[in-house]
Order: structure tokens, then C-alpha cells, then sequence
């Protein structure tokens, strides 16, 4: 069924995974690379969610079969897959990796639907203990310092970073301060104490009207009880951890947060170099903590903790000038729209990005609790309109350096 009309129902998600997948690891390797001939349902263009409960979709059982059948001839294909083909899909794999990516992707949209399932919640297994970290943050708020200058931005990678991450260029940079943590719960509790949802030269036009439309007056899923504030994660509901990192908040609630702070939102830029950025060596890093792939031991990634742990529990998640937990735990607002690098080029399919090129769209970075490692690295962008809160979002501030 369908949840919500924010999400299609679970099952759209699995049959639009299995015909991209067939679209790209079958036909679209041999013949004329048109994302239009995504079949009818399960494109996203053509039926945009909140219609995707009203389609005739297939049943489980049907869909299994089918998805055993096309998995059958994706293998097939890949027996005689030709990694050093001058087609740049085939070059290096990139396009099995897209595919595996555009997978991870849907899989945490699915845990936004799980999230908002109505009737009794999703009963979450949860794999894994997170470490423990620290019940009190000392010095919650502290920022750090990002010294300016030339800084390379996004990736010359082929094998499978997107688009959007491309061209790699150089930004010279003002000197800026950015949260050496995300904003934690404890942080936004004394924004929400100190009367922030109520106070009008906090919130922009836009983020006026949001709160009117939608009367929020406290993060997504949580609840005031007798004793204070608790949140909800699938079936588990705790009370609100001041330690942790708040989530489910959108892009004008984190504004609003970061001007009642006396402080702003990073631009991407901003937040890519805090990231990667070593100032040092002059050099760009693929994760904060340099070139070995996120696991669950580095980040708190995966979908194995079901919430977000409490900040600087993960001590090797420390970026080059000091900024912990820029991958993983929550999604990070930034103050940019979602736009090109100058000298943009659409590939494979204009459809992933270009389409959503615009003011539309705020850049979110760094990947949630709920993200799959290989779908999360420091040039990595995600995006969505500012009023959107049923994702993992949370965010950290910047502050110019005069
Ligand atoms: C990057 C998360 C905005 O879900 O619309 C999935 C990812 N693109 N299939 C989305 C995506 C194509 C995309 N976001
Ligand atoms: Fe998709």
C-alpha cells in the first residue's frame, strides 16, 4: 500500500530497481542509451509518487519471479562484459557500479517509507550496538576553523561517481568557521525553549509560510510528553538524547536554527572542504578520514543502528581540519541549490541530475545512518526541496571568518 503520498509503496521501489537495472545492464549496453524507454510504471517521471498507490503494480510473488528473471540475463550479459571497452559505461565497470548505487539509493528511500508506514510500526532489526559515546558534549557548539585559499572541488573519478560530482575545479575559498559536530538535539531543544519556532526575523518568507502550512513546532516524529521530549525511530521511541545529532528537520528549520545561533548554513563548497580538505598536504580526500572505504567501524552508516549516535562516538570520523561525522548519522543541509559545476556534462542520462537543476532544491551532504557505503563519499551530493523532512536530515553551521 501506499503510506503516504510523499513515498510510493514499498513495492513500486523494488520493480523500479529491477528495470533500471534491466534498462542499464542489458539493453541499454547494446542499443541507444534512452532513459525515456523506462517502462511506463516505473518511470518516475511519468508517474510522480504521490500517484503510485493508484497503479495495477504486480504482486510480491510476481515481482520476485520476475526480478530472478531479469537478474538471469543481467548475468548473462556480464559474462562477456568487456571492462576495457572504449564504451565509457563498460570502462572500469561504471555502469554495474551505478546500478548497485541507484539500488543503495532506493533502499533508503525505502526506510523513509518504513518510517511513515501507517498501523503498527516497522519492527526494525537492529544489528549492530553503536558505540557508546558521550551522555554530555563538551563544548556543544565549538566550531573549527577552515583556513581559505585554493581548494580542489569534486572528482575526475569515472568508476562511479555521478555527474553531478564533475568537472573537478578549483574554488578559491574566503577563510570560514563550520560546527565541529552537527547540531545536536540538546542544541535545537534550546532553540525550541528559547521560543525559535515562534519568532518571526528567524524564518524567511518561504520558511514562514512552511511552518503556517505545516504547524511544526519540533523535529519530524518527535513527541512531548509529561516528562519531556521522545522520539521515534520505526518501533523504537527513546526520550530525546541531547547528545545525539538532530534529525528529521528541514532546510528552513536548520536555517532558522543557524540565525537564532548567530551563525548560517554552510554553502557545499564550504562543507566539501571542511570534509576533505587538507590544508596541509594541499590535497583532497575521498572520506574525512582519508582514501579507505566507509564501514561500520568508521561511520555510523549502513542501516544496522536504526538512529543516529551520540556525537563523536565515531573518533576516527574526523575530516583533516577537525570536523567529526561529515559521513554518515544525518543527511547535512547546505545553503545551496542544486546546480552544475561549471562545465557541467549530463551522463549517462540527463534524468539523474540536470533535470533537477534549479532554485528548487537544497544540497544535502554527507550521508545518514540510513546510507549505503557505497552510495556515500565526501564529493557526493544529494538534494531535495526545502520543506522535505521525512528524510534522515540534520545539519551543521558555518560563520564567516570577519
Ligand atoms: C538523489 C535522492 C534525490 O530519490 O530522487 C533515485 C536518487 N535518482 N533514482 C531521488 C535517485 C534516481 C534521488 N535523490
Ligand atoms: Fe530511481
Amino acid at each position: 500500500m501506499q503510506h503516504d503520498p510523499l513515498m510510493s509503496p514499498v513495492i513500486w521501489d523494488l520493480g523500479h530497481i529491477a528495470h533500471f537495472e534491466e534498462l542499464w545492464l542489458t539493453r541499454n549496453l547494446d542499443g541507444p542509451v534512452e532513459f525515456v524507454e523506462m517502462p511506463g510504471m516505473y518511470n518516475p517521471f511519468e508517474y510522480p509518487r504521490r500517484v503510485r498507490g493508484t497503479l495495477a503494480l504486480p504482486t510480491l510473488a510476481e515481482f520476485r519471479s520476475l526480478m530472478e528473471e531479469i537478474r538471469e540475463r543481467v548475468l548473462e550479459r556480464l559474462r562477456t562484459a568487456d571492462f576495457e571497452d572504449g564504451n565509457t559505461l563498460l570502462h572500469d565497470g561504471y555502469v554495474y557500479a551505478m546500478v548497485a548505487q541507484h539500488e543503495y539509493q532506493h533502499n533508503e528511500t525505502i526506510l523513509q517509507t518504513l518510517q511513515l508506514k501507517r498501523g503498527a510500526p516497522y519492527p526494525a532489526p537492529r544489528a549492530i550496538r553503536m558505540p557508546a559515546g558521550s551522555p554530555t558534549v563538551p563544548n556543544d557548539g565549538r566550531m573549527v576553523r577552515f583556513p581559505g585559499g585554493l581548494v580542489t572541488i569534486g572528482t575526475t573519478d569515472r568508476t562511479r561517481a555521478y555527474d553531478n560530482e564533475r568537472p573537478q575545479h578549483t574554488v578559491d575559498l574566503a577563510p570560514f568557521w563550520i560546527d565541529e559536530h552537527p547540531v545536536t538535539n540538546g542544541a535545537y531543544l534550546a532553540f525550541m525553549e528559547d521560543g525559535g519556532y515562534e519568532t518571526r526575523p528567524l524564518w524567511s518568507d518561504a520558511g514562514w509560510q512552511w511552518l503556517g502550512e505545516e504547524h511544526g513546532r519540533a523535529p519530524k516524529y518527535w513527541q512531548r510528553n509529561a516528562d519531556g521530549w521522545s522520539t521515534r525511530s520505526m518501533d523504537l521511541v527513546e526520550r530525546v538524547d541531547p547528545a545525539k545529532p538532530v534529525c528529521h528537520v528541514c532546510f528552513h528549520e536548520a536555517a532558522a536554527f543557524a540565525r537564532w545561533a548567530g551563525r548560517r548554513l554552510p554553502t557545499e563548497i564550504e562543507w566539501e572542504a571542511a570534509a576533505s580538505w587538507d590544508p596541509a598536504t594541499g590535497r583532497a580526500l575521498t572520506y574525512p578520514w582519508g582514501d579507505e572505504p566507509v564501514t561500520p567501524a568508521l561511520a555510523n552508516v549502513d542501516q544496522l543502528s536504526f538512529g543516529t549516535a551520540r556525537v563523536g562516538a565515531y573518533p576516527r570520523n574526523v575530516s583533516p581540519i577537525g570536523c567529526y561525522g561529515m559521513i554518515g548519522d544525518v543527511w547535512e543541509w547546505t545553503a545551496s541549490d542544486f546546480l552544475g559545476y561549471p562545465g557541467f556534462e549530463s551522463y549517462p542520462y540527463r534524468e539523474y541530475s540536470e533535470a533537477f537543476f534549479g532554485n528548487e532544491y537544497k544540497v544535502l551532504r554527507g550521508g545518514s545512518w540510513a546510507t549505503r557505503p557505497g552510495a556515500i563519499r565526501n564529493s557526493f551530493r544529494n538534494w531535495d526541496y526545502p520543506i522535505r523532512r521525512q528524510i534522515f536530515s540534520g545539519f551543521r553551521c558555518a560563520r564567516s571568518d570577519t
